[in-house]
Formats: structure tokens, sequence, C-alpha cells
């Protein structure tokens, strides 16, 4: 689309949701409210500003690719646009202005707008839906089935107009200089003392100017999120998209309204998600795995026919193919663990990697650690890799077998197909193919209760 650019509105505070943080900065589906409004947005047009206000610089930091407009004060939508007037100086293309609470809003149908915009030859338009309860929203006072009187809002309407069901989405398409020249005329002789954009609207309209009204068949795309619970709401309705969307490439979710996966999370065909799974960030998980029940993954890369059993949690680290890990396993910090690896239960890894065809099976703590290929490490086994004040490195080399209860104090090294004996304490580097015993000799004292009885 050809001179169109896109306004969003940001700076204003989140009264309703008690929070310290801007609205927009609030996640639904693994997003944050204003990531969501731009990946829209980007669809549409490449020049996109931002008015930005309480928590500029945390809003600053979540919207990449765009340039910013400071609203220091926020006295009103009308006002936050009239804010970027100078960004626009010499523009005198149509501006699609949006708020930053809209995360459902599809591209699809901010095109559609557009085009009734053009091809209605409008100098401005306004996103409209029927909602069921249209309380506390703007209401749409039309004079026909394209062309529209004026825009009244909740708190400033007659009861006749409060019956009205048509509402304002905030999503507008203005002929930026006919916008700009009627913002000034703007007052704020309301009940909020705010300058309201739609009074823009009602003032084009009493130039004779055309102001179209274009209404969208899903109203859920226009959801304004104002409180918690319609984030709440929101979230579950972009929990449901990804859950269809995956299922429609093959991925099988158990129980979808259990199924925590973000947006932006990939699953390969014949994967099965058993209930109560919870994926997030840029995981990857490939195909004809199965990720069981009360297993959280972030950032995760989970290999094809791999197994995550139950209540594991694998944070940024990767998994090759044909792997097992868990049930109750703790991957995390970088770690990696190679095609057909095996990590059981209650076994804790950070920053380490496991070679193919290693197993840790039951009960171990693995940190800072580079375990080699065919590696069996025993049950209970413990690198010792912090002394108080910094961390050390294991190294156990490829074949190496590490006897069950042994701690390795690091910094230490298993050479190749080297033993390690049951129970042992290894602080001296193991040479390859031998056999390390670190404990006390057992000592059988023959007859000793009988004696003291
Ligand atoms: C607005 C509309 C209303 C519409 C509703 C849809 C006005 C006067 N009313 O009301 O007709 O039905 O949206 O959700 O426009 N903002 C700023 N600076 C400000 C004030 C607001 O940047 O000074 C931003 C907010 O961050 C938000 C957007 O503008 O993203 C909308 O503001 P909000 O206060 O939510 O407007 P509503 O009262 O919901
Ligand atoms: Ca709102």
């Amino acid at each position: 689309m050809k001179n169109l650019r896109v306004l969003i509105l940001a700076a204003g505070k989140s009264t309703r949701m008690k929070s310290k943080f801007a609205k927009v900065l609030h996640r639904a589906g693994g997003r944050t409210l204003i990531e969501h409004v731009l990946t829209a947005a980007r669809r549409l047009s490449a020049e996109i500003a931002v008015v930005v206000g309480h928590s500029a610089d945390l809003v600053k930091n979540a919207s990449t690719g765009v340039s910013f407009v400071d609203q220091k004060e926020q006295l009103g939508t009308g006002h936050a646009v009239l804010s970027a007037r100078d960004h626009y100086a010499g523009y005198d293309g149509d501006l699609l202005v949006m708020p930053g609470d809209v995360p459902l809003i599809a591209s699809d149908t901010l095109d559609q707008f557009g085009q009734f915009h053009r091809e209605g030859g409008f100098v401005a338009c306004v996103l409209t839906a029927d909602i069921d309860d249209p309380t506390g929203y703007g209401r749409i006072v039309r004079r026909d089935d394209h062309e529209l009187q004026s825009i009244v809002e909740h708190r400033d309407a007659s009861p006749a107009i409060r019956q009205i069901r048509e509402i304002n989405s905030s999503i507008y398409v203005f002929n930026a200089p006919a916008l700009f020249d009627c913002l000034s005329k703007v007052r704020n002789d309301n009940a909020q003392r705010e300058y309201y954009l739609t009074d823009v609207i009602g003032l084009l309209v009493g130039q004779n100017r055309k102001v179209g009204a274009f209404k969208v068949s899903r109203a859920e795309e226009i959801l304004g999120i104002n409180t918690r619970q319609e984030l709440a709401t929101v979230d579950r309705i972009l929990r449901r998209r990804k859950t269809e969307e995956l299922m429609t490439n093959g991925v099988t979710i158990m129980d979808p309204a259990t199924a925590y996966i973000d947006a932006d999370v990939q699953i390969g065909a014949d994967s099965i998600i058993y209930p109560a799974v919870q994926i997030y960030g840029n995981t990857v998980v490939g195909e004809d795995a199965a990720i069981h029940s009360f297993t959280r993954l972030s950032n995760a890369r989970i290999g094809a026919r791999s197994v995550v059993l139950e209540g594991s949690i694998i944070v940024d680290s990767e998994i090759g193919q044909d792997v097992s890990v868990g049930p109750y396993a703790h991957l995390r910090m970088g770690t990696s663990v190679a095609d057909t690896a095996k990590v059981g239960n209650f076994v804790e890894i950070k920053k380490s990697s496991l070679g193919a065809g290693t197993k840790s099976m039951h009960h171990a703590y693995l940190g800072d650690a580079t375990i080699g290929k065919n590696v069996n490490i025993g049950a209970g086994v413990i690198t010792c890799n912090y002394d108080g004040v910094n961390k050390h490195q294991t190294i156990v080399e490829d074949g190496a077998f590490v006897g069950t209860d042994s701690q390795l104090i690091a910094p230490v090294r298993v050479g190749k197909d080297a033993y390690v004996a049951a129970g042992s304490s290894i602080t001296e580097d193991v040479p390859p193919e031998s056999l390390a015993i670190g404990r006390g000799r057992q000592v059988n004292k023959e007859g000793w209760r009988r004696k003291k009885k």
C-alpha cells in the first residue's frame, strides 16, 4: 500500500491494570501487546511511529524498527496524535492511527479497511464493531450504511446514544493534513477533561467532508485491553489460535485448553503434546517428539523423536534427536544433550554438554561439565563445581564410567574409558582406561555386636 503511514498510541498509563508498567508492555500469547500490534502494522507500512509517555524507555525497548514521538503529559488521545504533528510535517498521505492495546487485530482487516478508505474517497474512516456490551466505548452515530455522523464517548452519551451497540475501535485512517488541521481545534470540554481524537470526526463532518465507518465482522479483533481480566481473555484467545495452527500443521495436542504455547513456538508434525504443558519463547520441537504433562520448555530445542517425560523443565538448552529426558529433570543455562542420550529422574544439568549415547539416569547434578560420548553417570553423581568463590570445570571423556554416589571435585578430568568406583570422591585427574577408587576402606569388626551385649 502506497502513501500509508502508521501511528500507534501507547503513552497512556494502565490505570485499570493497577500496574507500574505501561499497558502495552503486558503480555498475552507470549508477546507484549505492543509487539502484537506492531506485527500487524508492519505488514501495511514500513513507516511506523509510536507515541510514548508512561514507561517510555521500556516501551521503546519493546518496539524495534520504528520511530518514536514523546507525549510528555497524557491529556487524551487527541493530544497524543497532536504530539506527532511535527513528525508528519510535509506529509500529505494517509495515516492509520491505532491504539497499542488491540493485540488481536489482523493485518488483513487493516488492509481491507485501508482499501475501503481509498476507494470510498473519504477524508477519514473509523473501524467499528457491533458488540454485546458496549459499556465504556465510544458510540458510532451513523448517517447511513457507509457514512458517519459523530462518535460520542460513553461518559458523555445520552441514554438514547448508550443504546447503540456499534462502537469505535479507536482504529482510524485519516488524510494527514485534514487530521492535524482539525486537531488544533479540539477542546477538552467533556466529562474527562481530555482532548479526544474522536472529536475530529464530528469536526470533519461539520466541514461537510466525507467520513466513513467500516464494520469488522469478527468483533473479537478489536478487543482493547484495559483490565487484567481482559488480558486473560485475550491470552486465552491467542493460545487457542496457536493450538489451532499447530493442530492444522499435524501436531497432536491432547488438551488444547491446558496447552500454554507461545506464538513463536514451532513444533514438527506428529509430535504429541500431553495435557498441561507449557512451551514458551522461541522453543523449537522437531517431528515425532512427545512432551509429557507438567513440563515447561523455555527457549529450548528438542530434536526429532525425543521424549520429555512428566514434570521436566528445560530452559535455554538444546536436546538432540532420539533423546529421553525426565521425569522430573531440570536442564538449564545452555545445556546440550546429544542424540540418543538419556537423562532420567531428578537429574539437574547446568551449563554442560552430554555426548551421544551418554546416560545419567537418576538423581545427579552436573554443572559446568563436558561429558563425552557413551559415558555412564551413575545414580547420585555430583559435580562439585563451586568452591564458594569460583566455578570450575569437570571433564569426563568418552566411554568413561562414573560409579554411583561419586563426587567429581572440580577442576577435574576423568580420562577416556576410565572407571570411577562407586562412592568415590575424585579430587585428582583419572588417567584413561584406569580405575579410580577414592573412598575409605571398609573395616569389618567381627563379633562386635555379640561382645557389646
Ligand atoms: C478510546 C476511544 C473510544 C473507543 C476506545 C476503544 C477516545 C476519546 N476514545 O477510549 O471511543 O471506543 O478507545 O478502545 O479516543 N493514549 C495516549 N495518550 C493519551 C491518552 C491515551 O497515548 O493521552 C493511548 C493509550 O495508551 C491507548 C490509546 O491511546 O493505547 C487509547 O486510550 P484509552 O485511554 O484506552 O482510550 P479509551 O478510554 O479506551
Ligand atoms: Ca482503551
